[in-house]
């Protein structure tokens, strides 16, 4: 691996390191579930994914590539848009909180590329994501600038990360400088344990 990581190398490192073996996580863009299939695998036998994704092809693809890496038990495949993920909590009866959420925006590789997150609903989410994840849990969303619909998505989300206010999370962003096209973003929000500011003020 090159010394500074691919981004979505980099989101996984920084996912790997919040979660563990019994957690919840979310994958809120399934896509060809590469994600998935990487927090299925950090959440271990006895944790659980969630995964939403509008397109059932991806959903379909997913299930495929779980089964085939004995990981298919510990997660729910849920065909909804990720704008409803509150939502889906409070009909599921889960009481976990999930310690990680991953987004990876844009379009399906090998799918229909007119089929894109947007930023009404990605923001929607992120609320969401933000409401639910545990108190030290992790956000990271990758937000691709390259494809039409791209910039604005990768603004809206840039600006909704600036808006968090300081004491309720940490967010940061990591993106190449000197490539030809677009780069990707990685956006990044760390909760804060609630007590955080009274153990920074005791210590
Ligand atoms: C870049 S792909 C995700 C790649 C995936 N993380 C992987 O590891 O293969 C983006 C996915 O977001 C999905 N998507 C678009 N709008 C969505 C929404 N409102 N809620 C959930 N998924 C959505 C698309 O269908 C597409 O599969």
């Amino acid at each position: 691996m090159d010394v500074i990581p691919r981004i979505l190398d980099l989101a996984r490192e920084w996912i790997g390191a919040a979660v563990r073996p019994g957690d919840l996580a979310i994958d809120a863009t399934v896509g060809n579930g590469h994600d998935t299939a990487f927090l299925a695998n950090r959440v271990g036998p006895e944790g659980r994914v969630v995964g939403l994704d509008i397109q059932r092809s991806a959903l379909e693809r997913t299930a495929a590539r779980l089964a085939r890496l004995g990981l298919r038990d510990r997660v729910e495949l849920v065909e909804q848009g990720h704008e409803h993920l509150d939502a889906w909590f409070q009909a599921s009866g889960v009481s976990a909180r999930p310690r990680a959420v991953m987004f990876n925006l844009g379009y399906l590789p090998g799918g229909d590329h007119a089929v894109i997150t947007r930023p009404s609903t990605t923001l929607l989410a992120l609320d969401a994501a933000l409401s639910l994840v545990s108190a030290d849990g992790l956000i990271t969303v990758v937000a691709y600038p390259g494809h039409p619909g791209g910039p604005e998505e990768l603004g809206a989300v840039m600006e909704w990360a600036r808006s968090l206010p300081a004491h309720q999370a940490h967010a940061v962003c990591h993106r190449a400088l000197n490539t030809s096209k677009p780069a990707p973003v990685l956006v990044a929000i760390a909760r804060h344990e609630p007590d955080w500011h009274r153990v920074r003020g005791s210590g």
